[in-house]
């Protein structure tokens, strides 16, 4: 298969994306600790940050308002230049937006943002200019996916051929985007990542929530809203890494004299959807609220990827989706695996 191209998230990411946030703030500490470690320029020279699969940039004006309130507290004064990157399909006016907002960090005085439409399995800046590089909820999207995954769509249930060809281009996406990262950090310089993770059993913690989503997609088939070929070549182009897969190219892999792993941490976070709806009891909220979320990170890759299918059927599988989710809401869960890791740059 060729480059998905897909992994964008959709137009409601930003409102749907409490499940991501809450990784995101397992993750504070180790950010602080990076900017305790970091090396801030002298002389008025700027602290430059990349905030790398930056989506709508919601989730990152609270990590990058610490990172200005981290540098400062270091060396007052010193500019602050952040580069929010992402692919091209990302929706960069919801960026634009979200950095021109109330709520955004560019508005304290010598704090810049802008950003750059290029995979972060590519080059993106020139050597040694970086001094953090912060990657939330982004490293499990793949670059491509090498084989249909049969019978599914989702990579934590592939088996066979196309899990050994999901795994290795995994592991050759995550050496691309370290290579890359250690070429661009200034030595002491800092790598924070939130990555999306697996336990040894290689699960995800959203499996039974695709699951879902395929009993719908096959029901979709058989009412002949789509077709077996359509379904055929619709994948979500992730893989949720093991520890071991994170950590060993870092520990005693090809990058072990360029990153020095200072921190790791394996969490499983709890489901903030499924927490509202055992506090309140409302199912038809909780299924709408999963549907959206499930819809915001993964409909552009089922429906506008490969399979190119018209929103009339997206629509369909989000009632559908959401429905199956009011019947059996326990399926519906996502208790997400995230690893945070911190690295200093040799
Ligand atoms: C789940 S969102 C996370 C967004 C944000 N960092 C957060 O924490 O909420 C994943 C983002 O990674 C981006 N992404 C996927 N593959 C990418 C790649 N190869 N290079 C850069 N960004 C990528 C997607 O487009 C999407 O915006």
């Amino acid at each position: 298969m060729s480059p998905t191209g897909s992994g964008a998230m959709g137009s409601g990411y930003g409102r749907h994306s409490a499940a991501q946030h809450a990784g995101l703030r397992a993750a504070g500490g180790m950010l602080d600790r990076a900017l305790e470690a970091v090396p801030v320029p002298a002389d008025g020279h700027a602290f430059r940050v990349a905030d790398l699969g930056c989506a709508s940039g919601t989730n990152a004006m609270e990590p990058m308002a610490r990172t200005v309130a981290g540098v400062r507290a270091r060396r007052p004064g010193t500019p602050v230049w952040v580069t929010h990157t992402d692919i091209p399909a990302n929706d960069f006016g919801a960026l634009f937006a979200t950095l021109a907002g109330p709520s955004s960090y560019t508005r304290t005085p010598d704090v810049f943002g802008c950003a750059q439409a290029r995979s972060f399995y590519e080059p993106l800046f020139p050597p040694g200019e970086l001094h953090l590089a912060w990657c939330s909820i982004a490293v499990h999207w793949l670059s491509r996916v090498p084989l249909p995954i049969d019978g599914h769509i989702y990579g934590s249930r592939a088996t066979g051929a196309a899990r050994t060809g999901l795994r290795r281009q995994s592991a050759e996406d995550w050496a691309a985007f370290l290579g890359h990262r250690a070429a661009e950090l200034a030595p002491g310089g800092q790598l924070v990542v939130v990555g999306g993770a697996a336990t040894d059993d290689g699960l995800s913690g959203a499996e039974g929530l695709f699951d879902l989503a395929v009993d719908e997609l096959d029901d979709l088939v058989a009412r002949g809203a789509l077709t077996r070929e359509q379904l055929a070549v619709m994948t979500v182009p992730t893989w949720n890494r093991t520890t071991a897969e994170f950590v060993d190219p870092v520990v005693s892999g090809p990058f072990r004299d360029r990153f020095r792993l200072e921190e790791r941490e394996f969490v499983v976070l709890d489901d903030p959807m499924w927490v509202r709806y055992d506090a309140d009891g409302d199912l038809d909220a909780y299924a709408s609220e999963v549907t959206a979320s499930f819809m915001a990170a993964f409909g552009p890759s089922l429906f506008a990827g490969p399979a190119a299918v018209g929103p009339d059927v997206a629509q369909r599988f989000t009632d559908g989706l959401t429905t199956r989710v009011r019947n059996r809401p326990e399926h519906g869960v996502a208790r997400w695996r995230i690893q945070l890791l911190r690295a200093t740059r040799l």
